[in-house]
């Protein structure tokens, strides 16, 4: 279905936006829209289409609260300390609302899409205005006006269906990254993970639908492109034909204009052969790939329903460093499932000394209500779990700091972001191996491709000189 063809939405918008220029008319200034994101790469999208909608809509950004005529949390339920978090931040804006009674607030995103939470968010929260979940995003300017023209919380949750709403209004980050969904959902039920009861089962975007955005993207100047989808290795799996992701990686390689391709994320058990070789053909394809491990036991791989064990794991990685010489690998690691003993954490020790992850996103496990493990017996205790954490960051810190060291000297090829957030003298840019590198430069390399000398590399960035204006 394309965003375009429903009539309600279209009129709602429509409506939404002649109000709001009459108030620009009366008044001289613009309804402004502040958008909070928690949680992953896909939230943050899905926040570009929800600025969109709210742009065509006639509302502009702002980051403050305080100025804000609408105020959306756009949520994550993956882990307990990102719902605490909204708890908290939309606790606070009852005061807000107190003294401005017009100020829309808005809850979207995963949490609302747990069974029985928008009902109980809506209860805690009753001066909430509209509450939507993952599946009903594009119906937001409906929702909004149903909210502008009522008192009463609007509350929207849909189940998955098969359709994907395409065409909605994006509007991306300025800078020269842009992210593409390919997919939605995930099939794989690993016994942590929420996702897939929030997000609904796999489908993926028509290729023309993809190639045809990145088109788009690459027209108006951005020079990379991240591929998202919580499993982007299944991809086309659930079209019934034979276009699979390294069929897409091909053709987007061919792109004009788009200098760098990434994507993630991916899972072991469905990374072929097929896509190391397209990661080895593909000149655009960067060498960098993110492959979540979770854990290094045998044992616990299986309680996680991962489907993969460790020696499967350690051989995919000898394959695809093989192909790919250089190439950088991250990863995810829960540490604390239930049942994990001391043996299977010195086992994920292990993993990592072997592997040497570039860096990693280390986890204490967090037990999400609604999934298998959280009613598994022998949970493990906060403080275990925080011990090993600090272990395992330890090792890997140590990991990621001698990875690093071998930059001293090297010359690299830095996709020049903008100015370091540290230190507004310096630019800021990453390397094809996702490696943040902070350098002196002129600011004319802004938006472009630049050959940089390390000259410091330090644990979580390399410092460094550009000795080219443009590669
Ligand atoms: N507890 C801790 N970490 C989790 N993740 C997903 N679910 C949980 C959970 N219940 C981590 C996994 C995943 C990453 C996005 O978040 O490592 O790869
Ligand atoms: Fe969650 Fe596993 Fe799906 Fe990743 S692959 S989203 S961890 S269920």
């Amino acid at each position: 279905m394309r965003f375009q063809e429903d009539k309600n939405i279209l009129e709602a918008m429509k409506y939404i936006r002649r109000q709001n220029e009459l108030y620009y008319n009366r008044t001289g200034r613009k309804k402004l829209a502040m958008i909070t994101t928690y949680g992953c790469q896909m939230n943050v999208h899905d926040s570009e289409k929800l600025r969109g909608m709210l742009n065509y809509m006639g509302y502009a950004d702002t980051e403050n609260k305080e100025n804000a005529d609408l105020i959306i949390y756009n949520t994550c339920c993956v882990r307990e300390h990102a719902e605490e978090r909204v708890y908290g931040n939309v606790g606070a804006l009852y005061s807000l609302k107190q003294e401005r009674p017009d100020l829309i607030i808005g809850i979207c995103g995963c949490m609302m899409q747990q069974e029985g939470m928008a009902e109980n968010v809506a209860r805690r929260f009753p001066f909430v205005d509209i509450i939507f979940g993952t599946h009903n995003l594009h119906s937001f300017p409906e929702l909004l006006l149903k909210a502008l023209q009522s008192n009463n919380t609007v509350v929207e949750i849909l189940n998955d269906d098969r359709n994907i709403v395409e065409g909605v209004p994006i509007n991306r980050a300025k800078g020269v990254s842009a992210w593409v969904t390919i997919m939605y959902g995930c099939n794989n039920f690993c016994s942590y993970c929420i996702v897939p009861h929030v997000r609904g089962r796999e489908k993926s975007r028509s290729r023309e639908d993809i190639l045809s955005e990145i088109r788009d993207i690459a027209r108006n100047g951005y020079k990379e492109i991240t591929l998202l989808g919580q499993n982007v290795n299944s991809y086309g799996k659930d079209l019934h034909g034979n276009y699979l992701f390294s069929d897409l990686l091909v053709d987007i390689d061919k792109i004009e204009g788009i200098d760098r391709v990434r994507f993630m994320t991916s899972h072991p058990k469905d990374l072929s052969d097929e896509l190391i070789k397209a990661m080895a053909s593909c000149k655009k394809v960067c060498e960098h790939l993110h492959l979540p491990v979770q854990s290094g036991s045998n044992n616990i791989l299986s309680k996680m329903n991962r489907k993969y064990t460790r020696e499967q794991y350690l051989d995919l990685i000898a394959r695809v460093r093989k192909s790919v010489p250089d190439i950088a690998i991250t990863t995810d690691i829960i540490v604390g499932f239930p049942g994990e003993t001391e043996q299977d954490f010195q086992d994920t020790l292990d993993l990592v000394r072997t592997v040497k992850f570039d860096s990693a996103f280390t986890f204490m496990y967090s037990p999400r209500q609604g999934t298998r493990a959280a009613k598994m017996k022998d949970q493990i205790d906060k403080d275990v779990k925080k011990q090993r954490l600090n272990e395992l960051l330890e090792v890997q810190n140590f990991i990621t700091g001698q990875k690093n060291s071998v930059f001293k000297n090297r010359i690299v090829e830095v996709l020049v972001e903008g100015t370091s957030k540290n230190d507004p003298n310096c630019l800021s840019g990453r390397t094809r191996t996702n490696k943040l590198v902070n350098f002196k430069g002129s600011p004319e390399l802004i938006g472009k491709l630049a050959h940089v000398k390390v000259t410091n590399p330090k644990c979580w960035t390399l410092e460094g000189e550009a000795i080219s204006e443009e590669v």
